[in-house]
């Protein structure tokens, strides 16, 4: 939890699922933010471990005309701090205060556009939201409130939504109909500050910040125990590896480990790449037949994930055992990972993957975990990198995912697949960089398709496996689109890779976003 002399705006997590653009449209504006579930947020206030300055109260599935409906923590409204409820959490507030809440007469979904009430206009709330007198926000509910609790004034309002912004501006109290966070209410970051400038924040929260905060609690973690890392040349894991080494320096040492899941050339380029740069110890371990061998007959995705988390913890335990037992280790999770394997911090979203570093650690481990990076999203972590001053070889490498090539090959796994998949990714990323396209495209790499097909090859009938490229364009992971190659580019690529790499005869092109996709194919 925040430090207590940090200022923080709290987000109490009711289910929404773009509760994290809230927290990213605060980090940017140079506040501090973190999300808890409402479950859990109410017992961390009361026993004093949470003490923001404000609380947004997010949107989520519930309905607030429900009885056993989800609640703001009561300590949460005893404490006296501004708060911002936002769709759910408007009509959840209204609810709680004595207000009433209508179900269902009045869904709407989309743009919609509101207006200020003239007595309201000046208004702080307002500083440069509804300027021109309208402003277009996006809509998303099924429920409504009918009557504003006692004390609270309608100060905007649109033909279909009567109270689209409550304020009791006594208590710092704002309730708003539809979502300010999201990208289809252009001017909604604008009000979000608003809201932190009327609870008093100073808006100096920055990447350094970070960077010192993160550093002094993993000295505070650590002490003069020894850490072991798993770095796999990502920026995550390479970020991490920094931000502990700056932590507690020889206390570190780096375990880069070949789990026979890696591209071409990636065993001997990821250590020698680091030890070019940094001086710490850095140890490279040959597992691929443990994790091969583990692997075999396995198909189903999230056993094949929860397999390779269990051997790499098994890995890192017994490499900690031998350098003195190390207590400690530290991972690169990042906050997407967190979301999509046991949602926000327990909160009420969906799993959609066990990500390897997170759904599958085990139950009974001895090491403590240490994960600097879990409330960043990838852009934060790159901007922290180069902070670090991380080489851009690092900085701006396509993410590659922790169970590595086994989630690129749908089915089972085998040596030969894997070949074939790395001869055939290393010619796409050649194609890709000779184009000069590399930074342009957020994530690339081939997969490999469970079909065999026929086709035919200098007059002769073939049977082969197909092999599907992805590239996406995205920010930070969590949305992604397909990247536009021209034509002329697609068929050279897929020409190369069926004459240079052997066991396949069809290349197609993946134009799926996220969602409904996700970016990989497991
Ligand atoms: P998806 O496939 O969920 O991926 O759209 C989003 C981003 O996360 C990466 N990814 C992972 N990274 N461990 C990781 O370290 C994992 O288990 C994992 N699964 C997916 C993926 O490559 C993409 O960048």
């Amino acid at each position: 939890m925040p430090k207590p002399n940090r200022e923080t705006m709290l987000i109490v997590d009711f289910g929404s699922q773009v509760t994290q653009l809230i927290a990213r449209r605060y980090r940017e504006a140079g506040i501090y933010c973190e999300i808890r579930p409402y479950q859990r947020a109410g017992e961390e206030f009361a026993d004093g471990s949470c003490r923001p300055k404000a609380a947004i109260l997010s949107g989520g599935p519930g309905s607030a005309a429900d009885k056993g409906c989800p609640k703001i923590p009561q300590a949460i409204l005893d404490s006296g701090i501004p708060l911002f409820g936002i769709c759910y959490g408007q009509q959840i507030l209204m609810a709680q205060l004595g207000g009433t809440v209508e179900t269902g007469a009045h869904r709407e979904f989309g743009r919609a556009r509101i207006s200020a009430l003239p007595a309201h206009e000046d208004d702080p709330l307002f500083d440069g939201f509804l300027a021109s007198g309208r402003e277009d926000v996006w809509m998303s509910h099924g429920d409504r409130v009918s009557s504003a609790a006692l004390g609270f004034s309608v100060i905007a309002r649109s033909p279909n939504a009567p109270m689209a912004i409550v304020a009791d501006s006594r208590r710092r109290y704002y309730g708003v109909q539809f979502h300010p966070e999201v990208h289809h209410t252009p001017n909604g970051a604008r009000l979000l500050r608003n809201f932190a400038k009327i609870a008093g924040f100073s808006f100096d929260w920055s990447m350094s910040s970070f960077r010192d905060e993160a550093i002094a609690n993993i000295r505070n973690q650590v002490g003069s125990e020894r850490i072991v890392c798993g770095l796999s040349g990502g920026v995550d894991s390479s970020v991490t590896a920094l931000l502990v080494h700056e932590a507690v320096g020889s206390q570190l040492t780096c375990l880069f480990v070949d789990h026979g899941l890696l591209r071409q050339g990636e065993a001997e380029d990821v250590p020698g790449m680091f030890k070019r740069h940094y001086n710490i110890a850095i140890e490279v371990i040959d597992a691929r037949e443990l994790f091969l061998s583990r692997l075999e007959c396995v198909d189903d995705p999230e056993a094949k994930r929860k397999i390779i988390g269990e051997l790499f913890i098994d890995v890192f335990q017994e490499r900690a055992k031998l350098l003195g037992n190390a207590g400690f280790l530290a991972q690169g999770t990042l906050y997407p990972d967190v979301i999509e394997s046991i949602s926000v911090s327990g909160g009420p979203s969906s799993t959609i993957k066990s990500h390897h570093n997170v759904g599958g650690l085990p139950e009974a481990m001895n090491l403590e975990i240490v994960e600097p990076l879990r409330s960043l999203f990838k852009d934060e972590v790159r901007k922290l990198g180069r902070e670090l001053g991380l080489p851009d070889s690092f900085v701006n490498r396509h993410p590659f995912p922790g169970p590595g090539l086994a989630i690129r090959c749908p089915g089972t796994v085998t040596r030969a697949k894997l070949d074939i998949l790395r001869q055939a990714d290393a010619v796409f990323i050649d194609q890709i960089r000779s184009h000069g396209l590399y930074d342009e495209i957020w994530q690339a790499f081939a997969a490999l398709l469970p079909v065999k097909s026929v086709g035919v090859m200098g007059d002769a009938r073939t049977y082969e496996y197909t092999c599907v490229l992805r590239a996406v364009t995205s920010v930070d992971g969590m949305t992604a689109d397909y990247y536009p190659f021209g034509h002329r580019f697609l068929s050279e690529t897929a020409n190369r890779i069926i004459n240079e790499v052997p066991g396949l005869n069809r290349v197609v092109y993946d134009i799926t976003s996220k969602p409904p996709g996700t970016i990989e194919w497991e």
